[in-house]
């Protein structure tokens, strides 16, 4: 199965008769980038939260000039944090698993005119198409999906 993958182990149990008790035990692996990309279908939006990180919001107005403020937002969701900073006027790339969330960024960035760079991968393929120069990296609620 490719992609980012997080496994659950599913125990269920069955009493036929008496003090009889049946375990069964199962390993359900899931793509992560399927997930998400469920969740758009079935949760209502906003789906992260209607505003930017508190702390996110604070570091990136401490600069005084935006646009030599560049941004790399990695697991940018829907865009919770990258489309604020970006009307602030900070170029941003948005790395994003879920080809659904990237496209939703995408289409609203693209709506307002924003120097938004969508990049729809794992953030662990490669760093190559990435600047050198970013002054800010977030992994805004992110590292329980990428580390565990
Ligand atoms: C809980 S959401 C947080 C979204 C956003 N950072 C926020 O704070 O609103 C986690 C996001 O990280 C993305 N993500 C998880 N693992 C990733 C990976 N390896 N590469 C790129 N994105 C990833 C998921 O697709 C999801 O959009």
């Amino acid at each position: 199965m490719p992609g980012a993958l997080r496994s659950e182990i599913v125990i269920t149990y069955d009493s036929p008769m008496g003090l009889m008790v049946n375990y069964h035990g199962k390993a359900q692996w899931s793509n992560l980038e399927a997930s998400y990309d469920n969740w758009l279908a079935n949760r209502e939006p906003p789906l992260f939260g209607s505003e930017p990180d508190a702390r996110v919001w604070a570091l990136a107005t401490a600069a005084n000039d935006p646009a030599s403020f560049p941004i790399l937002d990695i697991g940018a969701g829907t865009g919770r944090n990258t489309l604020p900073l970006a009307r602030r006027g900070h170029p941003l790339d948005a790395v994003q698993l879920s080809s659904q969330f990237a496209e939703t960024i995408r289409q609203q960035a693209g709506r307002e005119a924003l120097a938004v760079r969508v990049i729809q991968r794992d953030v662990f393929t490669t760093s190559d198409d990435l600047r050198r120069d970013y002054r800010l990296i977030l992994l805004s609620e992110v590292a329980p999906n990428v580390c565990c």
